[in-house]
C-alpha cells in the first residue's frame, strides 16, 4: 500500500461520509476528527463485532461502561501523573516541538537505511547464490552500523530510564541531529510532558482538578470487586469495556491513527498468579484470530515483542498491520500482573482480593490485557477495503470491500423506476428486512449510477425491485464484490442476507 493509496482512503472517507475533520468550517482541530453518516456505522459494527465476540460469546466475560471522570487519585495510584509522558524538545528557531526519542529513532534509522542498501547491492551481485544471514553476519559495514545502532539505544534507554533527560539532550548534540523544518540544532532542553487532560470538577472547590481518561482499564480497575461480588464471578473471568480516551499526542499525525479524543476496546482477564502466560498466550492467539477472521490477508498482520517492557509488565506484544507508513501497532496483548489492583489497594487501603476456595488462600489477581484502538480498527478496514478496479473500455469503479457485516449497510432496496407501483414493492422489502439489517433505500438516479455509489460506500448486497418483481415475486440480487446478479424470491430473500452478510455469519467464523 503506497502513500498515494493513503490519500486516497482519506479523501474517500470525506467524499462519502465517513470521517471529517472536526469543526471543519473552522478550519479543523489538529488530530480531532468527527465520524460523519456511513462512518458512524462502520465504527458501530466494529464496535459490535469486538462486544459480541469478547463478552457475548465468553460465558466468563462481562461488561461495564465506567465514567470518563474518574477520582483523581486513581491517575496517580496507576502511576499516570508521574509516568505517562513523553520526552519532549522544542528548536528554538522553528519553534517546533519534537518527542525527542523519536529524532534519535529517526537518526538510527538513516543506520539501518545504509544496511538495506548493503543488501540490496549484494543481492544484485551474488544473484541465486546470495545468503541473507551469512551476509548480515559477516559484513563489516553493517556491523559497523548495528554497533552505532546499539550503542545508541544503550544511551538512549540509560537517559530515559533514569530520568536524566539532560543525557538525551545530550546525545541529540552529540549525534547532530538538526531540526527537520528550520535545518538547525538550536535545541531547548529535553522536558516530560504529561499526556494526560485536565479539568476543573466544580466551579467553586479550590483544588478540583481532574484528568480526562488516558485509557479506559483503570474503570476496569476500580470496579474489579463490585464486579467479582456481585456477579459472582470465579477466577479465570474477565471484564470488557469500550470507550472514550484522551491524549495530548504532541507528534498527532496520520490522519485517524494517533487522534486527542480517541476510543478504546479494553478486557482485563483476571487470573491466578502463575497461570498469566498461559492466558497471555491464549489471549494473543485468539485476538489474531479475530482479525483474520475478516478476511485480511495473514501478511498484512505481524506480532512485535516489546524489547522495553513497562514497570508493571512481565510480557507485551503489539499486533500490528501493514499502513501505508509501516506495520504499526492496532492492539496491545499486555501482561500487567498484580500491579494496578495492588496500587489501588495501597492507595485506597481496600482490600482488592480473591478468595480462592481450592487454595483456600486470598491473593491479588494478576491480569492480562487486550487494548485496541477502535479508530485505528476503523483506519486497517478502510485501508485494506480500498480499490479501484479496472472495468476496460476505459472504464473503473471505485469499491469498497469490507466486510461484509461491517458495512455501513448490509443491503441496499433500489425500484428500477420511481413508478408502476415497484416503489411501494421495494418499501414493502425495506420494511421487513430493516428489523434485522441496516438497509439502504434510493430510487432516484439510473441502476448503474446506485449500484456504483453503493459499492464506494462497501454495500455487499443490492436488490432490484422491477416490473417483473410484481408479477413473480423474485427480485435480482446484484453482488458487491464480483458484480454477480442472480433472481431470487422474495421468500428466500432474508435466509440469503442472514446466510452471507450478517454479524451472525462473521462471528460463526470464531466458534
Ligand atoms: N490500557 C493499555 C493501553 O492503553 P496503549 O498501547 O497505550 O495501551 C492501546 O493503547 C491501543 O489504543 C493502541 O494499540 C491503539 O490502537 C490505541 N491508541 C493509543 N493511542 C491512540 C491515539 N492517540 N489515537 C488513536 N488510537 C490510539
Amino acid at each position: 500500500m503506497s502513500e498515494e493509496h493513503f490519500k486516497s482512503v482519506i479523501s474517500h472517507a470525506k467524499e462519502y461520509g465517513f470521517v471529517f475533520l472536526s469543526s471543519e468550517i473552522y478550519d479543523g482541530l489538529a488530530a480531532v476528527y468527527d465520524y460523519g453518516q456511513n462512518g458512524v456505522e462502520l465504527k458501530k459494527n466494529i464496535r459490535d463485532y469486538w462486544w459480541k465476540s469478547m463478552v457475548q460469546l465468553h460465558e466468563n466475560i462481562v461488561g461495564i461502561d465506567a465514567a470518563i471522570f474518574m477520582a483523581p487519585q486513581v491517575w496517580k495510584a496507576s502511576g499516570h501523573v508521574d509516568g505517562f509522558s513523553d520526552p519532549m524538545i522544542d528548536n528554538k528557531d522553528s519553534k517546533k516541538r519534537y518527542r525527542a526519542d523519536v529524532l534519535i529513532e529517526d537518526y538510527q534509522e538513516k543506520y539501518r537505511q545504509k544496511n538495506q542498501k548493503e543488501i540490496t547491492k549484494a543481492k544484485k551481485r551474488f544473484g541465486d547464490d546470495f545468503d541473507l544471514e551469512q551476509f548480515v553476519a559477516t559484513n563489516p559495514n553493517i556491523a559497523r552500523n548495528n554497533a552505532k545502532i546499539a550503542a545508541i539505544d544503550e544511551r538512549l534507554k540509560a537517559g530515559l530510564e533514569s530520568g536524566n533527560l539532560h543525557l538525551v539532550r545530550e546525545l541529540i548534540e552529540e549525534l547532530g541531529i538538526a531540526c527537520p523544518v528550520s535545518g538547525s540544532k538550536n535545541w531547548t532542553d529535553v522536558r516530560q510532558f504529561n499526556l494526560m487532560y485536565s479539568t476543573q470538577m466544580s466551579a467553586t472547590d479550590g483544588d478540583n482538578k481532574i484528568y480526562l481518561r488516558p485509557e479506559t482499564a483503570q474503570g476496569i480497575f476500580v470496579n474489579y470487586l463490585n464486579v467479582q461480588k456481585t456477579g459472582r464471578m470465579k477466577l479465570p473471568f474477565g471484564i470488557a469495556q469500550t470507550g472514550k480516551a484522551f491524549r495530548n499526542e504532541i507528534v498527532a499525525r496520520q490522519f485517524i491513527m494517533r487522534m486527542k479524543e480517541f476510543e478504546q476496546m479494553e478486557m482485563q482477564f483476571f487470573v491466578s498468579p502463575g497461570e498469566e502466560m498461559e492466558w497471555y498466550q491464549h489471549w494473543k492467539d485468539h485476538r489474531m484470530k479475530w482479525h483474520l477472521n475478516l478476511g485480511i490477508d495473514e501478511s498484512k498482520y505481524r506480532f512485535h515483542d516489546h524489547v522495553k517492557l513497562a514497570h508493571y509488565a512481565n510480557a507485551a506484544v503489539d499486533i500490528e498491520y501493514d499502513f501505508p507508513f509501516g506495520f504499526k501497532e492496532v492492539e496491545g496483548i499486555h501482561s500487567r500482573t498484580d500491579f494496578d489492583l495492588k496500587q489501588h489497594e495501597l492507595a485506597t487501603g481496600k482490600k482488592l482480593q480473591y478468595f480462592d476456595n481450592e487454595k483456600n488462600e486470598s491473593y491479588v489477581p494478576y491480569v492480562v490485557e487486550t487494548s485496541i484502538g477502535l479508530d485505528r480498527m476503523f483506519l486497517v478496514l478502510m485501508s485494506n477495503a480500498l480499490q479501484t478496479e479496472d472495468l476496460g473500455e476505459g472504464q473503473s469503479r471505485t469499491v469498497l470491500k469490507l466486510p461484509p457485516a461491517l458495512s455501513p449497510f448490509q443491503c441496499a432496496i433500489l425500484p428500477l423506476v420511481k413508478k408502476d407501483g415497484l416503489p411501494e414493492l421495494a418499501k414493502k422489502i425495506m420494511k421487513d428486512l430493516s428489523l434485522d439489517f441496516n438497509c439502504y433505500y434510493e430510487e432516484k438516479d439510473s441502476i448503474g449510477k446506485r449500484y456504483r455509489r453503493q459499492d464506494a460506500i462497501g454495500t455487499p448486497i443490492c436488490i432490484t425491485v422491477d416490473h417483473d418483481s410484481l408479477n413473480d415475486q423474485t427480485v435480482t440480487i446484484r453482488y458487491r464484490d464480483t458484480m454477480d446478479q442472480k433472481r431470487v424470491s422474495l421468500e428466500e430473500l432474508h435466509a440469503i442476507i442472514e446466510k452471507e452478510v450478517s454479524m451472525k455469519a462473521l462471528l460463526s467464523g470464531l466458534v
